[in-house]
C-alpha cells in the first residue's frame, strides 16, 4: 500500500509567475534539463519548433504566437516530483492565467535583473498574495548587465511588502556573473558557460582564497554586502516565508543554466507540499481521505475531430487512479475517468495514477467547469475560484438576428466554462451583453468559439471602461446616468459591478457620494 501521505511530501506543485521576456519559456526548459522530464532543451518551448499542430485552437494560438493551452510538466529531481503549472498566455492574459494559481503550493517569481518588478508580474504576485501562496524569487539574466542586487531587493520589498531573504548572493554585477556566495553554508560556486549553451551549466566549488585570488573585487564587494544582509536580518525564515511574509531570492540566468538547480534544491528544502486542504465549509480534507481534486481549468476543442474538452484537476487526496469512477459536486453526477492524461503543450501520455500535489488531464469532460470539485468516497466540495477583476470591456450582437438563440446559448455556455465573464443590464437589454476580459485575447477567444461551434457570428464594439468594482443595490441610484460609469450584473455570481472609464472618474464619484460602496475586485487587492 503506498502511504498516500509520503507521496504528498514528495510534491512540488508550483507555477513560475512573470512578465513577457523574463524568460518563463526559458526557464522551464532549464528546470526540465535538470529532471528526467525531457531530454533537450526545445522540447517544451512555448514559442517556436511547436510539432504536429492538431486543431484550429491551435491554429488561432499559432497565429498570435502565443500560448494559449496551460497544463502541467512534471518531472522528477533528488526523489521528488515536481510539478510545473504553466501560467498560459503571459503575453496575453486572460482568467486562465490567474486560476492555475488556484492548483499550485508555491510559486517562483522570476524577475530580469535589468527590468525589476513589471506589471504583469505584479499582478500575478497579488493573486499570490491573495491565496496566500509562498513566493520564491528567481533574479534572471544576470549574466547580462542590470540594476544592483541590493536595489532590486528594494524594490521587491517595496512593490510586494515581502522580506527578501537571499539564498544565494551573485559574486560578480549583474553582466560579469562568475558565481554566487551559498548564503546558508557560505560556499562559494562558480558557474562555466557550457559550449552551446542549453545545457546545464559547470559548477566548481572555490575555496575562500581561490575566490580572493581569481574574483579579487567582486569577491570582496560580495563578501561585504553578504555580511551587511546578516547584519539587517534578511535570512531566511520558514514561517514568515509559508505566512507569505518573506521570499527567499536566487540569483542566476536561465539560459547558461546559472543558478538552476539552486533554485530546484531550494524547492526541495523550503517549498511547502501539499497540504490538507479546507472545504468550502472550512473543514479540512486530509491529504490521505480518498481522493478529490479541484478543476482549475478547462480547454475546449484542443482537437476538433473528438469535440475534445479536457479538464485539468489538482489532486488535493487520496490516490487517483485511471478508470475510477468519481462524482461530480455540483451536479452529484458520476464521471468516468477512464481517459486521464498528462499533458503539456503537444504532449499527452495517459497517466495510470497520480497523488496530492499532481496534475490529471481528463477528456471528454463537458460537465466540468473551473472551480468545481470531482471526488472519491465522502462527499466534499472546495471552496469556488473566484472572479478576477475585468479590465477589458465590449458590447457583443449577433451579426444575423436569426441566430440571437445560438448566440444566446453560446454566451451563456461560454459564460459557465469561464471564458468570459457575461455582464448584463437592463438598460442595454439581452441581445447586447457587455463581456468583461482581464486580457483582450479573450474576446477573440469567444468570437472565435461562437462562431465555430455555435454558428454565431458576432461583432464586438469596445467600451472604454478600464476598471470594475463591486458595488451593492444601495449605490446604483448614485451612480444611475453618471459619465464614464455604469452598473451591471455579473450572470456567473450576480454582482453588482459598476465599470468606469478611469481612476480619476471613479474617485471624483466616491467623493462626491462618501457612502457609497466601491470595493476592489480580486486583480487589485
Ligand atoms: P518569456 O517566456 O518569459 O517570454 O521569455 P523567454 O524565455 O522567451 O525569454 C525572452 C528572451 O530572454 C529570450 O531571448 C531568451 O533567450 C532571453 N533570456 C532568457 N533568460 C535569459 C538569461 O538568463 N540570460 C540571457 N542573456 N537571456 C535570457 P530572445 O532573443 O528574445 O528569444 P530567443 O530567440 O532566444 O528565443
Amino acid at each position: 500500500m503506498t502511504d498516500i501521505r509520503e507521496e504528498g511530501r514528495r510534491r512540488r506543485t508550483f507555477a513560475v509567475i512573470s512578465h513577457p521576456d523574463a524568460g518563463k519559456s526559458t526557464m522551464t526548459e532549464a528546470l526540465a534539463l535538470h529532471a528526467s522530464a525531457i531530454s533537450a532543451a526545445g522540447a517544451v518551448h512555448g514559442k517556436a519548433g511547436r510539432r504536429g499542430v492538431t486543431s484550429d485552437w491551435m491554429e488561432l494560438e499559432r497565429s498570435r504566437g502565443i500560448s494559449i493551452t496551460s497544463a502541467a510538466l512534471r518531472f522528477d529531481y533528488r526523489d521528488h516530483v515536481f510539478n510545473l503549472v504553466d501560467t498560459p498566455g503571459h503575453a496575453d492574459f486572460s482568467e486562465d492565467t490567474y486560476r492555475v494559481l488556484a492548483a499550485v503550493d508555491c510559486a517562483v517569481m522570476l524577475i530580469d535583473a535589468a527590468k525589476g518588478m513589471e506589471p504583469q508580474t505584479m499582478k500575478l504576485f497579488q493573486v499570490c498574495r491573495h491565496r496566500r501562496i509562498p513566493v520564491i524569487t528567481f533574479v534572471n539574466k544576470w549574466d547580462r548587465p542590470g540594476r544592483e542586487a541590493l536595489e532590486l531587493l528594494d524594490e521587491i520589498e517595496e512593490r510586494t511588502g515581502l522580506r527578501p531573504t537571499p539564498v544565494t548572493w551573485p559574486l560578480g554585477a549583474a553582466g560579469h556573473f562568475h558565481g554566487v556566495i551559498d548564503r546558508a553554508t557560505g560556499r562559494a560556486v562558480r558557474y562555466t558557460r557550457t559550449p552551446g549553451g542549453a545545457t546545464r551549466a559547470q559548477e566548481d566549488e572555490l575555496t575562500a582564497e581561490s575566490a580572493r585570488v581569481e574574483l579579487g573585487h567582486d569577491w570582496e564587494r560580495a563578501g561585504e554586502e553578504v555580511s551587511l544582509l546578516s547584519a539587517i536580518g534578511a535570512d531566511h525564515d520558514q514561517k514568515s516565508f509559508e505566512a507569505h511574509e518573506s521570499t527567499p531570492v536566487l540569483f542566476g540566468a536561465a539560459l547558461p543554466n546559472f543558478g538552476v538547480a539552486r533554485l530546484l534544491d531550494t524547492m526541495v528544502e523550503l517549498a511547502p507540499p501539499p497540504a490538507d486542504r479546507p472545504d468550502v465549509a472550512g473543514a479540512v480534507r486530509p491529504l490521505d481521505a480518498p481522493f478529490s481534486g479541484l478543476v482549475f481549468k478547462v480547454q475546449a476543442n484542443m482537437d476538433p475531430a473528438h469535440r475534445d474538452r479536457i479538464a485539468f484537476v489538482r489532486v488535493c487526496s487520496g490516490r487517483f487512479e485511471r478508470g475510477m469512477v468519481l462524482t461530480h459536486a455540483a451536479t452529484g453526477r458520476p464521471f468516468a475517468t477512464k481517459y486521464a492524461q498528462s499533458v503539456f503543450g503537444q504532449e499527452r501520455t495517459t497517466l495510470d495514477e497520480a497523488y496530492p500535489g499532481d496534475v490529471v488531464g481528463l477528456v471528454n469532460a463537458t460537465a466540468l467547469r473551473p472551480g468545481d470539485t470531482l471526488y472519491d468516497g465522502s462527499a466534499v466540495t472546495f471552496p469556488p475560484i473566484p472572479s478576477f477583476a475585468p479590465e477589458h470591456f465590449a458590447v457583443a450582437r449577433a451579426r444575423d438576428s436569426s441566430k440571437a438563440k445560438q448566440f444566446r446559448r453560446g454566451i451563456d455556455q461560454l459564460d459557465a466554462e469561464g471564458v468570459i465573464q457575461v455582464l448584463r443590464s437592463d438598460l442595454r437589454g439581452d441581445q447586447a451583453p457587455v463581456l468583461a476580459a482581464v486580457g483582450p485575447m479573450q474576446f477573440e477567444v469567444v468570437q472565435h468559439r461562437l462562431s465555430a461551434e455555435f454558428g454565431a457570428r458576432i461583432s464586438l464594439d469596445r467600451l472604454d471602461y478600464t476598471l470594475a468594482r463591486r458595488t451593492d443595490a444601495a449605490s446604483v441610484p448614485l451612480l444611475a446616468g453618471r459619465r464614464g460609469a455604469e452598473v451591471l450584473e455579473r450572470g456567473r455570481d450576480q454582482a453588482l459591478l459598476a465599470l468606469f472609464t478611469d481612476q480619476w472618474r471613479m474617485r471624483s464619484i466616491m467623493r462626491e457620494n462618501p457612502g457609497i460602496v466601491l470595493e476592489p475586485l480580486i486583480a487589485d487587492t
